[in-house]
């Protein structure tokens, strides 16, 4: 199993372009199986994430090939609309392929998803969904069988704004007759993102952003090619990073809109951050202060892919932090590894209390999941010392060579066998 060695305590400095994001390109994936023609994904982060969905196209007989840093795909021979055990268990949005088989083939047969490293992660409303929209599903033995029947399209109102149910209804929805208006939708920019790749293939989908979508199925679909939009919870990593261990690093290739609470939070906590919508330069001293609570929520609230992240960017600031997580039942798994480096952070049921210390020291520690994996590269830049990371599949789901990325940066860091 792979380490990551750190070396930490050495300022960062440079220019570093942001990676497509993981979040859009996962459903992106899954809805070139709509055309049975070519898409053609541009800058599609190579995570293993990303992996997996391949082997789900190509297990549903899709050709998907690399052209450089772009991912083409023809779901033209596309001959099947089961997905295995082993392939759903891989990673929690292989559940987004459902809705789009469901629309191409009519029918659909996986079983649940895996990925429940943040607590119970259900489906129900996936399925509330695909019901409502006529679809009938059956629940057997572990599996999900689905059948489209006569999909129609009317308004569904989700009980709460899930980024994957709203995904799944959407790609559904391109294969129901007539209009679909989804109620308190998610609002995540990544949902946006889907939208202008189903708008670049011919489907008639409006309102993402907002929190009404509107779908009007069964258009004619054509060739589409599309760019992945930048991936702010991995821009929200690097800014985290440069902002704990100190030092001024600029940002290419992400949407400044995007990132405004994660922003705000390091500025508020002493960072000078400036540029344009494309571009974010961050100054740090490296010793922070502590800043107000901090509350994850939907979009355009703090996003929780970036709780563990700016928790580690702040264990050495003067005073205490509070955090309290809304989305995921246990996203606190990381707090212990941080523990083992010096940190003073408690948690009690949702909330966190990070007070600053003075230094941390590097440890061995391991990745609990995705987001803990990177808030431990974060606070292993921050502290003196040698901090081995083990477990590092985790952070390969997001981050496509976060080592490259930061070794550009200055940093002290290595990948062994
Ligand atoms: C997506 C993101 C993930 C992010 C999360 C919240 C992708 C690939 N993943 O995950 O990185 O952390 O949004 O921003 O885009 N829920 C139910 N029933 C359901 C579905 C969800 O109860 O059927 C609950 C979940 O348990 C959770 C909350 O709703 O408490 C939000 O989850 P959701 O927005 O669906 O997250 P994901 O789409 O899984």
């Amino acid at each position: 199993m792979n380490e990551i060695i750190i070396r930490g305590g050495k300022p960062l400095e440079g220019t570093l372009r942001v990676q497509g994001a993981k979040n859009s390109v996962l459903p992106i994936l899954a809805a070139t199986v709509l055309h049975p023609g070519r898409s053609l994904i541009r800058g599609c982060p190579r995570l293993s994430d990303v992996e997996a969905s391949v082997r789900i196209l190509r297990h549903l007989g899709c050709e998907a090939r690399w052209e450089g840093p772009d991912l083409a795909v023809d779901a033209a021979p596309l001959c099947r609309w089961d997905i295995p055990d082993c392939l759903m268990r891989e990673m929690r949005s292989s559940v987004i392929f459902l809705g789009a088989i469901l629309a191409r083939c009519g029918r659909a047969e996986t079983s649940y998803p895996g990925g429940c490293e943040l607590g119970p992660r259900p489906v129900d409303l996936h399925l509330a969904a695909l019901r409502k929209l006529g679809a009938r599903v059956r629940e057997e033995g572990g599996r999900l069988c689905c059948e489209a029947g006569e999909m129609a399209g009317r308004e569904i109102a989700l009980s709460l704004p899930s980024v994957g149910a709203t995904e799944n209804l959407i790609l559904a929805a391109c294969g129901a007759a007539g209009e679909t208006l989804i109620v308190n939708a998610a609002r995540e920019p990544e949902i946006g993102d889907l939208q202008a790749f189903l708008q670049a293939m011919g489907c008639d989908v409006r309102g993402a952003g907002t929190s009404t979508v509107r779908v009007v199925g069964r258009q004619r679909t054509r060739d589409a090619v599309h760019t992945v939009m930048p991936d702010r919870i991995a821009a929200a990593t690097y800014l985290a990073a440069v902002a704990a261990a100190g030092g001024e690093v600029e940002l290419t290739n992400v949407r400044a809109s995007h990132l405004s609470t994660v922003t705000a939070a390091l500025h508020e906590a002493g960072c000078e951050v400036c540029g344009d919508e494309e571009r974010l330069s961050l100054r740090s001293g490296g010793a922070l202060r502590s800043i107000g609570t901090v509350r994850t929520a939907p979009y355009p609230g703090f996003p929780t892919d970036a709780q563990a992240i700016l928790m580690a960017a702040l264990l050495r600031s003067r005073g205490a932090t509070v955090f309290v997580e809304n989305i995921f039942e246990n996203r606190y798994r990381h707090v212990d590894e941080l523990c083992r480096m010096g940190a003073d952070v408690h948690v009690a049921d949702r909330v966190a209390v990070v007070t600053g210390v003075e230094r941390l020291s590097g440890a061995a520690v391991r990745c609990t999941d995705l987001r803990g994996g990177a808030a431990l590269l974060v606070a292993g830049l921050a502290a003196q010392g040698t901090t081995r990371i083990g477990e590092v599949h985790h952070i390969r789901r997001g981050y496509e060579d976060p080592v490259r990325d930061l070794r550009a940066l200055g940093a002290d860091i290595e990948e062994r066998p």
